[in-house]
């Protein structure tokens, strides 16, 4: 294998533990179920989006970045994790959110300002055009002599997936220590970085697993699409040699439920059966509509009893509390 990694900035707590669900397994009567604990990359910095920053803010650093600006929705994880990376970092932070209903400071948005981001609301019509708004607002910083570095919404290009191959390194590590072979890995896809990474990873390190991502917008073409790009970007500037036709990326659709960042009342009954069962709290936007979909398949028979299946916690909890009103 001919790839070569940029040099990345250490910022998440791995390898993070991989735990088995024996009570969940047993109640779901399926295959043997694992859970791969990225809600424990850290306290702030919980989840996925920090290994992809690990790669994305070193690149803003070594160009002598002052100021990261990143997007998303009102309770971005990524911008969270952006605006808390850049304060250990010592970096400014400028979020450009998409917010429809002015909601109140909780959750991620909390963080966000506790933390000392700077954040600009913008309607769902102005975010089709985030990039260019980002880009306006990275010259504007520019002409005050502020050098900023701009991160595309949820760090999905190639550089940032590159914190999910080497989190597949992570898990072949784990699997050898653990004796445990996976037949199959799921993990939520919403702007599809991670998938794109453990792809990549899955063909690096030669694992097994067959990976599946759960789209929580948009459909399976949309994310074949998107997750393609990002692996032919890593293929050009990385060396990767993956040649993976879209049809074969496994995207899990049909979860979506009430759409981006909403929930439907079965959702949030999983989300206190987990709790319940296994003492570990999904999100309500991404990692429990992943998890409702692994347990409808598993109820259609696609994954079996005598296989082992990783579910990829990837994290989300403060998204959690802004929610607080349909639990109980
Ligand atoms: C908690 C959580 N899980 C999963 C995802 C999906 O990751 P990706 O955007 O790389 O598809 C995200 C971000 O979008 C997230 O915040």
């Amino acid at each position: 294998m001919s790839m070569q990694l940029p040099e990345r900035y250490a910022l998440a707590h791995t390898p993070t533990p991989i735990e088995k669900l024996a009570r969940l397994s047993q109640l779901f009567e399926g295959p043997e179920l694992y859970l791969k604990r990225d809600d424990l990359t850290g306290m702030g910095k919980t989840g996925n989006k920090v290994r992809k920053l690990e790669f994305l803010v070193a690149e803003a650093l070594r160009e002598g970045a002052q100021l990261l600006i990143t997007c998303g929705g009102l309770q971005s994880n990524h911008a969270r994790a952006t605006a808390l990376t850049a304060a250990k970092v010592g970096l400014k932070s400028h979020l450009v959110l998409r917010d429809s209903a002015g909601s109140d400071t909780d959750g991620n948005l909390f963080i966000d300002r506790l933390v000392g981001a700077e954040v600009t609301s913008i309607t769902p019509q102005e975010f089709e055009q985030v990039d260019d708004i980002m880009h306006r607002l990275a010259e504007d910083y520019a002409k005050q002599g502020v050098k900023a570095y701009v991160i595309p919404e949820g760090g999905s290009v190639a550089l940032g997936a590159l914190g999910y191959v080497v989190a597949m390194e992570e898990v072949s590590r784990q699997m050898k220590t653990l004796h445990l072979e996976f037949d199959h890995i799921i993990s939520a896809v919403g702007s599809g970085g991670t998938l794109a990474g453990m792809l990549l990873g899955k063909s690096a390190y030669g694992l097994k697993a067959q990976i599946h991502g759960v789209n929580v917008c948009d459909d399976a073409p949309y994310f074949q699409e998107r997750v393609s790009n990002i692996i032919r970007e890593a293929k050009r500037k990385y060396g990767f040699e993956l040649n993976l036709p879209k049809k074969d990326i496994n995207i899990i659709d049909g979860y979506v439920g009430k759409g981006y960042g909403l929930n439907r009342q079965e959702e949030i009954e999983l989300i206190k059966l987990v709790a319940r069962t296994e003492g570990i709290i999904l999100d309500p936007v991404y990692t429990v509509k992943a998890m409702f979909g692994l347990k409808d398949q598993i109820r259609k028979g696609r994954f079996t009893k005598s296989e082992k299946v990783l579910f990829w916690h990837t994290g989300g909890i403060f998204g959690l509390f802004p929610k607080r009103g349909l639990f109980f």
